[in-house]
Protein backbone atom coordinates (compact mmCIF):
# COMPACT_ATOMS: atom_id res chain seq x y z
CA UNK A 1 0.00 0.00 0.00
CA UNK A 2 1.47 3.25 -1.10
CA UNK A 3 1.41 5.68 2.20
CA UNK A 4 2.40 8.37 0.80
CA UNK A 5 0.53 11.54 0.73
CA UNK A 6 0.09 13.08 -2.80
CA UNK A 7 2.63 15.80 -2.45
CA UNK A 8 5.18 13.15 -1.50
CA UNK A 9 4.61 11.14 -4.25
CA UNK A 10 5.34 14.05 -6.49
CA UNK A 11 8.68 14.24 -4.45
CA UNK A 12 9.38 10.63 -5.80
CA UNK A 13 8.64 11.74 -9.40
CA UNK A 14 11.91 12.92 -10.03
CA UNK A 15 13.07 9.48 -11.05
CA UNK A 16 14.35 8.72 -14.48
CA UNK A 17 14.73 5.47 -16.94
CA UNK A 18 17.99 4.49 -15.08
CA UNK A 19 16.75 4.90 -11.83
CA UNK A 20 18.23 7.52 -10.66
CA UNK A 21 17.03 9.99 -8.67
CA UNK A 22 16.95 13.64 -9.58
CA UNK A 23 17.90 15.70 -6.10
CA UNK A 24 20.06 18.46 -7.38
CA UNK A 25 19.56 20.92 -10.05
CA UNK A 26 22.22 23.46 -11.16
CA UNK A 27 21.08 26.84 -12.44
CA UNK A 28 23.42 28.89 -15.10
CA UNK A 29 21.59 32.85 -14.38
CA UNK A 30 24.15 33.80 -17.20
CA UNK A 31 26.44 32.89 -19.77
CA UNK A 32 28.82 35.97 -19.12
CA UNK A 33 31.85 36.31 -17.33
CA UNK A 34 34.53 38.64 -16.14
CA UNK A 35 37.04 36.49 -17.18
CA UNK A 36 37.98 33.75 -20.15
CA UNK A 37 39.34 31.05 -19.06
CA UNK A 38 41.13 28.83 -21.56
CA UNK A 39 39.40 25.73 -20.17
CA UNK A 40 36.31 27.05 -20.64
CA UNK A 41 35.80 30.12 -23.29
CA UNK A 42 37.47 30.98 -26.37
CA UNK A 43 39.06 34.47 -26.46
CA UNK A 44 35.99 35.69 -28.83
CA UNK A 45 32.70 34.40 -27.00
CA UNK A 46 28.97 35.24 -28.69
CA UNK A 47 26.53 35.96 -25.35
CA UNK A 48 23.47 35.28 -25.38
CA UNK A 49 21.16 38.87 -26.23
CA UNK A 50 19.87 39.76 -23.09
CA UNK A 51 16.48 39.64 -24.11
CA UNK A 52 16.13 35.96 -24.49
CA UNK A 53 17.19 34.71 -21.04
CA UNK A 54 15.15 33.68 -18.25
CA UNK A 55 13.74 36.77 -15.99
CA UNK A 56 14.78 36.23 -12.26
CA UNK A 57 11.27 35.91 -11.10
CA UNK A 58 11.22 33.06 -14.00
CA UNK A 59 14.02 31.21 -12.53
CA UNK A 60 12.71 31.52 -9.54
CA UNK A 61 9.42 29.79 -10.56
CA UNK A 62 11.68 26.81 -12.19
CA UNK A 63 14.04 26.68 -9.13
CA UNK A 64 10.63 26.47 -6.52
CA UNK A 65 9.05 23.75 -9.06
CA UNK A 66 12.03 21.19 -8.68
CA UNK A 67 12.14 21.64 -5.07
CA UNK A 68 7.80 21.23 -4.87
CA UNK A 69 8.99 18.10 -6.87
CA UNK A 70 11.80 16.69 -4.70
CA UNK A 71 14.91 18.59 -5.18
CA UNK A 72 17.30 19.19 -2.44
CA UNK A 73 20.09 21.05 -3.40
CA UNK A 74 20.25 24.17 -5.84
CA UNK A 75 23.43 25.61 -6.93
CA UNK A 76 23.83 28.88 -8.86
CA UNK A 77 26.49 29.06 -11.80
CA UNK A 78 27.18 30.87 -14.51
CA UNK A 79 29.09 32.31 -16.37
CA UNK A 80 30.24 34.43 -13.53
CA UNK A 81 26.69 34.17 -11.57
CA UNK A 82 27.41 37.42 -9.34
CA UNK A 83 27.56 39.72 -12.71
CA UNK A 84 23.70 39.49 -13.53
CA UNK A 85 22.17 42.29 -12.22
CA UNK A 86 20.06 41.69 -9.45
CA UNK A 87 21.29 38.41 -9.03
CA UNK A 88 20.66 38.96 -4.98
CA UNK A 89 17.26 38.72 -5.13
CA UNK A 90 17.12 35.54 -6.65
CA UNK A 91 19.51 33.90 -3.54
CA UNK A 92 17.08 35.68 -1.14
CA UNK A 93 13.94 33.83 -2.45
CA UNK A 94 15.32 30.97 -2.68
CA UNK A 95 16.91 30.90 0.18
CA UNK A 96 13.03 31.06 1.86
CA UNK A 97 11.88 27.79 -0.08
CA UNK A 98 11.01 24.85 2.10
CA UNK A 99 12.81 21.89 1.86
CA UNK A 100 15.58 23.22 0.25
CA UNK A 101 18.41 21.78 2.35
CA UNK A 102 21.51 23.17 0.26
CA UNK A 103 21.73 26.61 -1.40
CA UNK A 104 25.22 26.91 -2.84
CA UNK A 105 27.37 29.27 -5.59
CA UNK A 106 30.44 28.50 -7.77
CA UNK A 107 32.11 31.18 -8.85
CA UNK A 108 35.37 32.91 -9.99
CA UNK A 109 35.42 35.26 -6.60
CA UNK A 110 35.85 38.58 -8.40
CA UNK A 111 32.50 39.85 -6.65
CA UNK A 112 32.65 38.36 -3.29
CA UNK A 113 34.44 41.46 -2.07
CA UNK A 114 31.03 42.75 -2.31
CA UNK A 115 28.53 40.10 -2.05
CA UNK A 116 29.54 37.40 0.60
CA UNK A 117 28.02 38.76 3.58
CA UNK A 118 24.52 39.46 1.52
CA UNK A 119 24.73 35.66 0.36
CA UNK A 120 25.48 33.66 3.58
CA UNK A 121 22.64 35.75 5.24
CA UNK A 122 20.19 35.04 2.28
CA UNK A 123 20.85 31.18 3.29
CA UNK A 124 24.04 30.35 0.84
CA UNK A 125 25.59 27.71 2.71
CA UNK A 126 28.76 26.86 0.62
CA UNK A 127 30.76 28.45 -1.99
CA UNK A 128 32.74 27.10 -4.30
CA UNK A 129 35.67 29.36 -5.90
CA UNK A 130 38.00 28.95 -9.16
CA UNK A 131 40.86 29.29 -8.68
CA UNK A 132 44.13 27.12 -11.13
CA UNK A 133 46.97 29.26 -10.23
CA UNK A 134 48.47 31.19 -7.05
CA UNK A 135 51.30 33.14 -9.34
CA UNK A 136 50.04 36.73 -10.69
CA UNK A 137 51.19 35.93 -14.16
CA UNK A 138 50.11 32.78 -14.66
CA UNK A 139 46.44 33.51 -13.04
CA UNK A 140 46.27 36.03 -16.22
CA UNK A 141 47.60 33.52 -18.12
CA UNK A 142 44.53 30.91 -17.53
CA UNK A 143 42.29 33.70 -17.26
CA UNK A 144 43.09 35.86 -20.35
CA UNK A 145 42.25 38.62 -18.39
CA UNK A 146 42.11 38.24 -14.65
CA UNK A 147 43.42 39.91 -11.63
CA UNK A 148 44.63 37.48 -8.79
CA UNK A 149 43.89 40.31 -6.44
CA UNK A 150 40.21 40.34 -7.16
CA UNK A 151 40.04 36.81 -6.66
CA UNK A 152 42.28 36.17 -3.25
CA UNK A 153 40.33 39.07 -1.51
CA UNK A 154 37.17 37.75 -2.34
CA UNK A 155 38.27 34.55 -0.99
CA UNK A 156 38.61 36.17 2.22
CA UNK A 157 35.51 37.83 2.13
CA UNK A 158 34.11 34.48 1.56
CA UNK A 159 35.81 32.88 4.88
CA UNK A 160 34.92 35.76 6.86
CA UNK A 161 31.44 36.31 5.98
CA UNK A 162 30.58 32.40 7.85
CA UNK A 163 29.60 29.90 5.32
CA UNK A 164 29.32 26.29 6.07
CA UNK A 165 32.15 25.51 3.56
CA UNK A 166 34.51 27.52 1.59
CA UNK A 167 35.77 25.06 -1.31
CA UNK A 168 38.34 25.76 -4.18
CA UNK A 169 38.05 24.38 -7.58
CA UNK A 170 41.39 24.07 -9.85
CA UNK A 171 41.16 22.67 -13.21
CA UNK A 172 44.57 20.84 -13.65
CA UNK A 173 46.18 21.34 -17.25
CA UNK A 174 49.78 19.44 -17.47
CA UNK A 175 52.61 22.23 -18.30
CA UNK A 176 50.47 24.85 -17.23
CA UNK A 177 49.73 24.70 -13.52
CA UNK A 178 50.64 20.86 -12.86
CA UNK A 179 53.67 22.16 -10.87
CA UNK A 180 51.31 24.02 -8.18
CA UNK A 181 49.35 21.04 -6.84
CA UNK A 182 51.02 20.72 -3.55
CA UNK A 183 50.89 24.79 -3.37
CA UNK A 184 47.45 24.55 -3.87
CA UNK A 185 46.41 22.64 -1.25
CA UNK A 186 48.47 23.96 1.19
CA UNK A 187 46.65 27.39 0.21
CA UNK A 188 43.60 26.09 1.09
CA UNK A 189 44.66 23.57 4.30
CA UNK A 190 45.70 27.01 5.91
CA UNK A 191 42.79 28.72 5.74
CA UNK A 192 40.35 25.49 6.63
CA UNK A 193 39.46 25.13 2.94
CA UNK A 194 38.50 22.22 0.81
CA UNK A 195 40.00 21.85 -2.61
CA UNK A 196 39.08 19.95 -5.61
CA UNK A 197 40.97 18.67 -8.75
CA UNK A 198 38.96 18.80 -11.39
CA UNK A 199 40.18 17.11 -15.20
CA UNK A 200 39.20 18.84 -17.78
CA UNK A 201 36.30 18.41 -20.13
CA UNK A 202 35.79 19.03 -24.00
CA UNK A 203 33.25 21.51 -24.07
CA UNK A 204 33.22 23.65 -26.86
CA UNK A 205 36.56 25.00 -28.66
CA UNK A 206 38.41 27.67 -26.67
CA UNK A 207 40.80 27.99 -29.16
CA UNK A 208 43.87 27.63 -27.23
CA UNK A 209 45.49 24.63 -26.53
CA UNK A 210 44.91 20.43 -27.49
CA UNK A 211 43.33 19.15 -24.44
CA UNK A 212 44.95 15.52 -25.05
CA UNK A 213 48.02 17.29 -24.91
CA UNK A 214 47.70 19.13 -21.52
CA UNK A 215 45.15 16.16 -19.89
CA UNK A 216 46.42 15.31 -16.09
CA UNK A 217 44.63 12.68 -15.06
CA UNK A 218 43.26 12.35 -11.03
CA UNK A 219 46.27 9.41 -10.55
CA UNK A 220 48.99 12.06 -11.55
CA UNK A 221 47.81 14.52 -9.44
CA UNK A 222 47.18 12.08 -6.24
CA UNK A 223 50.45 10.77 -6.95
CA UNK A 224 52.14 14.51 -6.78
CA UNK A 225 50.34 15.13 -3.24
CA UNK A 226 51.57 11.86 -1.77
CA UNK A 227 55.50 12.93 -0.92
CA UNK A 228 53.53 15.91 0.75
CA UNK A 229 50.62 14.81 2.63
CA UNK A 230 49.07 11.89 4.13
CA UNK A 231 45.96 11.43 2.24
CA UNK A 232 42.64 9.10 3.42
CA UNK A 233 40.47 8.24 0.96
CA UNK A 234 36.74 8.96 2.57
CA UNK A 235 33.17 7.76 1.70
CA UNK A 236 32.55 11.57 2.14
CA UNK A 237 29.72 12.92 -0.52
CA UNK A 238 28.42 16.34 -1.12
CA UNK A 239 26.42 15.35 -3.52
CA UNK A 240 28.29 16.38 -6.65
CA UNK A 241 30.93 14.24 -8.39
CA UNK A 242 33.93 14.64 -6.53
CA UNK A 243 35.49 11.76 -4.96
CA UNK A 244 37.43 12.63 -1.34
CA UNK A 245 40.41 12.53 0.59
CA UNK A 246 41.18 13.89 4.32
CA UNK A 247 44.50 15.01 4.74
CA UNK A 248 45.38 13.61 7.93
CA UNK A 249 45.28 15.77 11.19
CA UNK A 250 43.19 18.35 8.92
CA UNK A 251 39.89 19.62 8.56
CA UNK A 252 40.33 19.85 4.80
CA UNK A 253 39.33 17.50 1.93
CA UNK A 254 41.05 17.04 -1.50
CA UNK A 255 37.98 16.11 -3.66
CA UNK A 256 39.16 14.93 -7.34
CA UNK A 257 36.80 15.32 -10.48
CA UNK A 258 37.45 13.18 -12.83
CA UNK A 259 35.00 12.50 -15.81
CA UNK A 260 37.84 10.82 -17.89
CA UNK A 261 39.74 8.51 -15.23
CA UNK A 262 36.51 7.47 -13.21
CA UNK A 263 33.17 8.29 -14.67
CA UNK A 264 30.35 9.51 -12.37
CA UNK A 265 27.58 9.14 -14.54
CA UNK A 266 26.18 5.99 -13.29
CA UNK A 267 25.08 7.76 -9.74
CA UNK A 268 23.76 10.81 -11.75
CA UNK A 269 21.92 12.88 -9.17
CA UNK A 270 21.39 15.98 -11.21
CA UNK A 271 19.94 18.50 -13.73
CA UNK A 272 20.99 21.81 -15.32
CA UNK A 273 19.06 24.74 -16.45
CA UNK A 274 20.75 27.62 -18.71
CA UNK A 275 20.08 31.19 -18.36
CA UNK A 276 17.49 31.11 -21.63
CA UNK A 277 15.65 28.27 -19.71
CA UNK A 278 16.76 25.39 -21.42
CA UNK A 279 16.58 22.45 -18.93
CA UNK A 280 19.99 20.22 -20.16
CA UNK A 281 19.76 16.72 -18.66
CA UNK A 282 23.18 15.93 -19.11
CA UNK A 283 26.60 17.99 -19.16
CA UNK A 284 28.31 16.06 -21.90
CA UNK A 285 25.17 15.79 -24.31
CA UNK A 286 22.34 17.97 -25.81
CA UNK A 287 19.06 15.83 -24.90
CA UNK A 288 17.32 18.91 -23.36
CA UNK A 289 14.07 20.47 -22.85
CA UNK A 290 12.62 24.24 -23.41
CA UNK A 291 11.21 25.38 -19.78
CA UNK A 292 11.07 29.35 -21.01
CA UNK A 293 8.47 28.32 -23.53
CA UNK A 294 6.34 26.25 -21.01
CA UNK A 295 6.78 28.98 -18.50
CA UNK A 296 5.57 31.89 -21.03
CA UNK A 297 2.86 29.90 -21.90
CA UNK A 298 1.71 29.28 -18.56
CA UNK A 299 2.65 32.66 -16.66
CA UNK A 300 -0.09 31.65 -13.72
CA UNK A 301 -0.44 27.53 -13.70
CA UNK A 302 2.88 25.81 -12.72
CA UNK A 303 0.98 22.99 -13.08
CA UNK A 304 2.67 22.46 -16.95
CA UNK A 305 6.13 23.42 -16.09
CA UNK A 306 5.73 20.75 -13.20
CA UNK A 307 4.48 18.16 -15.88
CA UNK A 308 7.34 19.24 -18.25
CA UNK A 309 10.02 18.63 -15.61
CA UNK A 310 8.33 15.41 -15.13
CA UNK A 311 8.77 14.43 -19.13
CA UNK A 312 12.10 15.59 -19.26
CA UNK A 313 12.94 13.17 -17.19
CA UNK A 314 12.27 10.44 -19.46
CA UNK A 315 14.94 11.67 -21.95
CA UNK A 316 17.80 11.94 -20.16
CA UNK A 317 21.07 9.99 -21.14
CA UNK A 318 22.64 7.35 -19.36
CA UNK A 319 26.05 9.47 -19.47
CA UNK A 320 28.24 11.77 -21.27
CA UNK A 321 30.70 10.57 -24.16
CA UNK A 322 33.78 12.71 -23.60
CA UNK A 323 36.78 12.27 -26.09
CA UNK A 324 39.69 14.26 -25.51
CA UNK A 325 41.80 13.18 -28.76
CA UNK A 326 38.68 13.81 -31.10
CA UNK A 327 36.94 17.27 -31.42
CA UNK A 328 34.64 18.52 -29.34
CA UNK A 329 31.01 17.18 -30.32
CA UNK A 330 29.81 19.61 -28.00
CA UNK A 331 29.51 23.07 -30.08
CA UNK A 332 28.15 24.43 -26.26
CA UNK A 333 30.95 26.09 -24.04
CA UNK A 334 31.44 25.42 -19.99
CA UNK A 335 29.77 29.22 -19.72
CA UNK A 336 26.36 27.95 -20.57
CA UNK A 337 25.91 25.41 -17.98
CA UNK A 338 28.36 26.29 -15.68
CA UNK A 339 30.25 23.25 -15.15
P1 LIG B 1 29.83 20.29 -4.63
O1 LIG B 1 30.07 18.83 -4.71
O2 LIG B 1 28.49 20.65 -4.16
O3 LIG B 1 30.89 21.03 -3.86
O4 LIG B 1 29.86 20.89 -6.08
P2 LIG B 1 30.48 20.41 -7.45
O5 LIG B 1 31.93 20.12 -7.27
O6 LIG B 1 29.62 19.39 -8.07
O7 LIG B 1 30.24 21.75 -8.27
P3 LIG B 1 31.12 22.82 -9.01
O8 LIG B 1 30.16 23.78 -9.62
O9 LIG B 1 32.14 23.41 -8.11
O10 LIG B 1 31.78 22.02 -10.16
C1 LIG B 1 33.05 21.47 -10.08
C2 LIG B 1 33.36 20.71 -11.35
O11 LIG B 1 32.57 19.54 -11.39
C3 LIG B 1 33.07 21.49 -12.62
O12 LIG B 1 34.15 21.36 -13.50
C4 LIG B 1 31.87 20.81 -13.15
O13 LIG B 1 31.86 20.87 -14.55
C5 LIG B 1 32.06 19.39 -12.67
N1 LIG B 1 30.77 18.69 -12.63
C6 LIG B 1 29.74 18.94 -11.80
N2 LIG B 1 28.72 18.09 -12.07
C7 LIG B 1 29.14 17.31 -13.11
C8 LIG B 1 28.54 16.25 -13.86
O14 LIG B 1 27.41 15.85 -13.64
N3 LIG B 1 29.27 15.70 -14.86
C9 LIG B 1 30.52 16.11 -15.14
N4 LIG B 1 31.18 15.51 -16.11
N5 LIG B 1 31.12 17.11 -14.44
C10 LIG B 1 30.44 17.70 -13.46
N1 LIG C 1 36.51 21.36 -17.89
C1 LIG C 1 36.47 21.20 -16.54
N2 LIG C 1 36.10 22.16 -15.69
C2 LIG C 1 35.76 23.34 -16.23
N3 LIG C 1 35.34 24.47 -15.65
C3 LIG C 1 35.10 25.36 -16.62
N4 LIG C 1 35.35 24.85 -17.83
C4 LIG C 1 35.78 23.58 -17.62
C5 LIG C 1 36.19 22.52 -18.47
N5 LIG C 1 36.21 22.65 -19.80
C6 LIG C 1 35.22 24.62 -14.21
C7 LIG C 1 35.56 25.97 -13.65
C8 LIG C 1 34.67 26.08 -12.43
C9 LIG C 1 33.61 25.03 -12.63
C10 LIG C 1 32.23 25.53 -12.65
O1 LIG C 1 33.87 24.42 -13.88
O2 LIG C 1 36.89 26.08 -13.27
O3 LIG C 1 35.37 25.80 -11.25
FE1 LIG D 1 34.32 32.53 -16.24
FE2 LIG D 1 34.23 30.30 -14.75
FE3 LIG D 1 34.40 30.13 -17.40
FE4 LIG D 1 36.49 31.03 -16.02
S1 LIG D 1 35.58 28.97 -15.89
S2 LIG D 1 35.64 31.95 -17.91
S3 LIG D 1 35.54 32.12 -14.39
S4 LIG D 1 32.70 30.94 -16.31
Amino acid sequence: MNRESPEQQTRSSLVDRFNRRINYLRISVTDRCDLRCIYCMSEDMEFVPRSQLLTLEELFRVGKSFVEMGVRKIRITGGEPLTRRGVMQLFESLGELDGLDDLTLTTNGTLLHRYAKTLQRAGVTRVNISLDSLQEARFRKITRIGDIRRTLTGIDAALEAGFQRVKINSVILKNRNHDEIPALVAFAEKRGMDISFIEEMPLGETGDHDRAELYYSSQQVLQDLQPHYDLIATTDTTGGPARYYRINDSNTRVGFISPHSHNFCDHCNRVRLTAEGRLLLCLGQEHSMDLRRVVRANPLDDEPLRQAIIDAMKIKPKGHEFDLTAKPVLFRHMNVTGG
